[in-house]
């Protein structure tokens, strides 16, 4: 078998054929589905009147195919794995084609699949050729009209995109639904759920009157789960008629909840499917972080319904152009419902640890790539995240009322068409005027710039000279790398006021926080009159995707975290002082010498705890008192030595519970409450500085504390309070204690299998040593299976987050890993792919573990595999 090819963006043609409208009709059956297809299709102007008739179809036993009612001979069509090639076609004419599948052997849960005995699909990117014989490409839009048939008693819901226009019985205990949508749209946002659902409905009414019904459909154990996202939904659509002038465009909108889903949810054309990790919520058994990752989730896909459905991408290397403004919105959309500076924090954080570290990686591409060979595995933290910054830092350059009538003219010009991250790019510059030539390279350059800041204040002339030079590290396929136009905000701190100086550049008053613009490899700035020596504050509230250096002192991380006006700075300089102290332990650690606790860090934490930062946004204390995750910690390190690391930050950890137990005792006692739960900026806020607190206190498994924790996990608590306190149990080392709690747990949810997912992670992400032999026992329990994404997330990703265990120098923990990919290979290869993602990182680290890991990759190579992991690994061990 030959190695699967790549697909390059610069081979795109446009379609011959167009589709103008498409009729489904479904006969459900596990094993045996009938999909019949009549397609009406023309010709395009600039095609070649000989041009063939191509039509993507996978996994599909074809069963009739016609075109104006006259049966094909098969010397008419060519048929291989991959579709169907009609050599001669007319320039217009109706295509009817009969195909069967077998949703109950879908495995991979790409088109349409069974999840808990009901009928789902997904099918972005390629996953409608799984259904019928079609165009499968965005840049093809049709209307759709779908009947679907079932049986009346296990399929008394038949829903698909649009509006019901017809039902009715049939013989034998069948009985359809005929649904049409108007909207035209690329087939990747077609869809249909079939099951036993029950629904929650409520109604939105529009900026312009229009009446819409908001359904969301569960298995019925879940109807007391929905709440959430039913007021997330309507919070966005508000939000988003208010922010961005843009209205919903059907009479019914429908969420549907289901238990296997790759992803985290899918924006079908008026039935958005939902992994019911991302929809459902109940104070007894979701965090706040569910709570908030679902009412993100819920925003993020009906904004999709004009950014990616209204206006959608010509082709997959534009995958961008959807997910990232639809990110950027979803996150101002949250930084408006809840903290702003937190969202910021937090989203930044991940951002730093993960899609810094896959940028630095063998599967480092461009927010555009130019070339991939399954596209699935492109739904990535740079395409999503990295876009998303690059809209943000689009959406500043150009100012938030240019942007808006860009994004206006975006929406207009370009409703019902497929394009380009050009298009959308073009309409920022036209509506502000800017030349964004410059700016188009942070779309075809992959990699994180680093910048290189150096400052000196001269005395004599009042002036603060900022010299910042770039370079952008090479990635694979691209060693030379060209200056990106990269924002700065910044500001200068005065070391005797305290207060931000005004910075005047050239001789114009730019006010206290400016943005410096940063085009060439190297420039220097000279700010004038300046009245006193400043600590300059830079990049404020991470004004681009980089890493920026600068040579601060301690002293100087210590003025900024109490004195920078900006929220996310402050954030910052704290955790730059950590990763200094860190950084000294960790070389401690390997060098044998005995650890000494840098006092700084404990004085600024005391301030925090006590002094002004008692008083500030809990919130942003809580992060503010987090110290930097090993993930990021790692990141920061030459060659990650996961042991050092650990003990370093451990030992952090417990130096400040020691010097501060008393000021951690009383803010964990402070923000203690009996309210009933609520998932409140505020509440939140008290919840997690409460538990950041009892997380030191637990670093020295202090009696109290550990009282604190038993109580926390008793039943009357909500999910926040009993997961953290049972997770602080169960890292400890008081087995005693955990095992009991855990065990409570376990018998009390087994009925819930989002409960149970918490469950494996708690377990599988300890410190203590016995945890790979954990994940094996837990691969056998009755609530895992390797067929359920979650469940592999939650068990097996989950331990390869942990990293001493997973790292472990006898290498089981990378065995165990492949073991898993391998299996997965052939049931899922989206999600097989994905997993192998932690062992791609291996010049990370040392030899010794570099050839361990280096092994189970090339162990999985030797496999048949899907060109989704054969992608992965190949480049990985390139
Ligand atoms: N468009 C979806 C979203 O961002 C994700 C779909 C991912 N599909 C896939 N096969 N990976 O909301
Ligand atoms: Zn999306």
């Amino acid at each position: 078998m030959s190695d699967p090819q790549p697909v390059y963006l610069s081979d795109y043609q446009p379609p011959a054929y167009r589709v103008t409208h498409t009729e489904l009709t479904f006969d459900l059956d596990p094993a045996a589905t009938r999909v019949k297809a009549r397609l009406l299709i023309e010709r395009n102007d600039q095609a070649d009147g000989k041009a063939p008739l191509v039509l993507e179809g996978e996994h599909l036993t074809l069963i009739s195919l016609a075109i104006d009612g006259t049966p094909l001979t098969e010397s008419e069509y060519r048929l291989d794995d991959h579709g169907l090639e009609i050599h001669a076609v007319p320039a217009s004419f109706s295509l009817e084609s009969e195909v069967e599948i077998a949703p109950s052997a879908n495995t991979a849960l790409e088109g349409l699949y069974q999840s808990s005995g009901m009928y789902c699909t997904q099918c972005e990117a390629e996953g409608f050729r799984r259904i019928t014989f079609y165009p499968d490409r965005p840049d093809v839009m049709a209307t759709f009209t779908v009947t679907v048939i079932g049986d009346a008693q296990r399929e008394p819901v038949l829903l698909a995109n649009g509006n019901p226009v017809e039902r009715g019985e049939l013989e034998n205990g069948r009985h359809f639904v005929k649904w049409d949508d108007p909207h035209p749209k690329p087939c990747y946002l077609f869809a249909l759920v079939a099951g036993n659902l029950h629904k929650v409905e409520d109604t939105f009414t529009t900026m312009s009157g229009r009446n819409v019904t908001l359904q969301i459909w569960v298995e019925k154990e879940n109807l007391d789960k929905t709440e959430h996202a039913m007021a997330s939904l309507k919070r966005s659509m508000t939000w988003d008629e208010q922010t961005y002038g843009r209205e919903y465009d059907l009479d019914l909108f429908m969420i549907v909840a289901v238990n296997d889903f790759n992803m985290g949810a899918m924006e079908n054309k008026g039935l958005n499917i939902f992994n019911s990790a991302a929809v459902l919520t109940h104070p007894d058994t979701a965090t706040d972080a569910a709570f908030q990752n679902v009412e993100g989730i819920v925003a993020h896909e009906y904004f999709h319904n004009w950014s990616g459905n209204r206006v959608t991408c010509r082709d997959w290397f534009q995958l961008s152009l959807k997910e990232g403004f639809t990110v950027f919105r979803d996150q101002c959309f949250s930084a408006d419902t809840n903290s702003a500076p937190v969202k910021r924090i937090e989203d930044v954080s991940f951002f730093r640890t993960a899609q810094f570290a896959e940028d630095a990686g063998p599967t480092a591409h461009p927010v555009r790539p130019d070339h991939y060979i399954e596209i699935t595995n492109f739904y990535t933290l740079t395409i999503y995240e990295k876009g998303a910054e690059v809209v943000r830092m689009l959406c500043n350059l150009v100012g938030w009322d240019a942007f808006r009538r860009g994004a206006d003219t975006y929406f207009e010009r370009f409703d019902g068409q497929a394009v380009t991250i050009e298009d959308f790019v073009n309409c920022m510059a036209e509506a502000s005027g800017e030349d964004l030539g410059q700016f188009m390279r942070w779309y075809s350059q992959a990699g994180t710039p680093e910048i290189d800041a150096y400052g000196e204040y001269d005395y004599a002339h009042s002036e603060y000279h900022l010299t910042l030079r770039q370079r952008t590290p090479a990635t694979p396929g691209q060693t030379q790398k060209q200056p990106l136009h990269i924002p700065v905000r910044m500001g200068l701190v005065g070391t005797k006021s305290g207060q931000d100086l005004t910075l005047t550049l050239a001789g114009e008053k730019l006010g206290k926080d400016a943005v410096v613009h940063l085009r060439d490899d190297e420039q220097t700035f000279v700010f004038t009159d300046v009245a006193e020596a400043p600590v300059p504050s830079l990049l404020r509230d991470f004004s681009a995707p980089v890493k920026m250096h600068f040579p601060y002192s301690r002293e100087d991380l210590a003025f900024l975290l109490t004195h920078d006006s900006d929220g996310f700075n402050r954030w910052d300089a704290g955790q730059r002082l950590a990763m200094l102290a860190l950084d000294d332990l960790i070389a401690a650690h390997r060098n044998g010498v005995e650890k000494v606790m840098d006092t700084r860090v404990t004085d600024a934490f005391k301030t925090l705890l006590t002094g002004a930062g008692a008083s500030a946004d809990k919130a942003v204390l809580a992060e503010m008192l987090t110290l930097p995750s090993e993930a990021y910690i790692a990141e920061q390190q030459p060659i990650v030595d996961v042991d050092a690391i650990h003990a370093a930050r451990e030992f952090v950890r417990q130096s400040l519970a020691f010097a501060l137990r008393d000021e951690f005792m009383a803010v964990f006692e402070a923000n203690r409450s009996d309210e009933p739960y609520a998932p409140t900026p505020e509440q939140i806020a008290k919840r997690s500085l409460k538990n950041v607190a009892l997380g030191y206190l637990m670093a020295i498994e202090d009696d109290q504390a550990i009282a604190f924790c038993q109580e926390q996990v008793a039943a009357k608590h909500n999910m926040t309070d009993v997961r953290h306190a049972l997770t602080l149990l169960v890292h400890s080392d008081r087995d005693d204690l955990s095992g009991p709690a855990l065990k409570a747990f376990g018998e009390k949810w087994a009925h819930d299998p989002l409960v149970m997912d918490q469950w494996f992670t708690i377990q599988v992400t300890r410190p203590q040593p016995d945890v790979l032999e954990r994940v094996e026992f837990l691969m056998q329990h009755p609530a895992f299976s390797l067929r359920n994404p979650n469940k592999v997330r939650a068990l097996v990703g989950a331990f390869a987050q942990n990293r001493v265990n997973f790292h472990r120098l006898d290498g089981k923990g990378y065995a165990l890993l492949a073991d898993v990919v391998i299996e997965l290979n052939r049931l899922n290869p989206e999600i097989a792919a994905r997993l192998v993602t932690p062992l791609t990182r291996w010049q990370r680290f040392d030899e010794a573990r570099q050839a361990l890991m280096r092994h189970q990759l090339e162990r999985i190579k030797q496999e048949p595999l899907s060109s989704n992991v054969y992608e992965v690994v190949a480049k990985a061990l390139a």
